[in-house]
């Protein structure tokens, strides 16, 4: 593999368990403000993000690359308000976005088809991730300045499996 893939790749894990520990500390201020329901997606959102993070770690180590396992970055799970938290998720997944683009730049510069087959899948998955988190920030902005909105709000994301 080109190494400048492979150091993007290997970048990527870790990027992946900060997004995962991100999406963790929103949880831990959801559930600490009474909002089980956003805390039960944001932890859901959390597990996705360890099984993106396993997936380029797999994809590696299949193709017989070393995947070193730095630190992850400490998060701050403090936020001053419902819209700064799910404002913060919807940052994050464009920066995300980027990073993948990235990627592919460089597999395509590599003339790696593989890694660029590889990453078509996570390519459709930021498109997702950046919906959901565009939809949440227009459901908290539509009904959640009222506390029976927001009760009403976290019960639908309770739903969430
Ligand atoms: Fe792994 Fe939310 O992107």
């Amino acid at each position: 593999m080109n190494s400048k893939v492979a150091e993007l790749l290997v970048a990527q894990v870790n990027k992946e368990f900060y997004s995962a520990y991100l999406y963790l500390g929103i949880s831990k201020y959801f559930q600490q403000n009474d909002l089980s329901g956003f805390a039960s997606w944001y932890r859901a959102q959390a597990m996705e993000e360890q099984e993106h993070a396993l997936k380029f770690y797999d994809y590696l180590l299949d193709n017989d690359q070393d995947v070193p396992l730095p630190a992850i970055e400490a998060v701050t799970a403090e936020y001053k308000t419902v819209l700064d938290a799910v404002k913060t998720a919807d940052k994050h997944e464009h920066y995300i976005t980027d990073e993948i683009n990235k990627i592919y730049d460089a597999a395509v510069s590599a003339k790696d088809y593989r890694t660029q087959l590889f990453l078509n899948w996570f390519i459709t998955e930021q498109e997702e991730e950046e919906k959901n988190s565009k939809d949440m920030i227009s459901k908290v902005q539509l009904l959640g300045d009222k506390p029976k909105n927001l009760y009403l709000l976290d019960k639908e994301l309770a739903a969430r499996k």
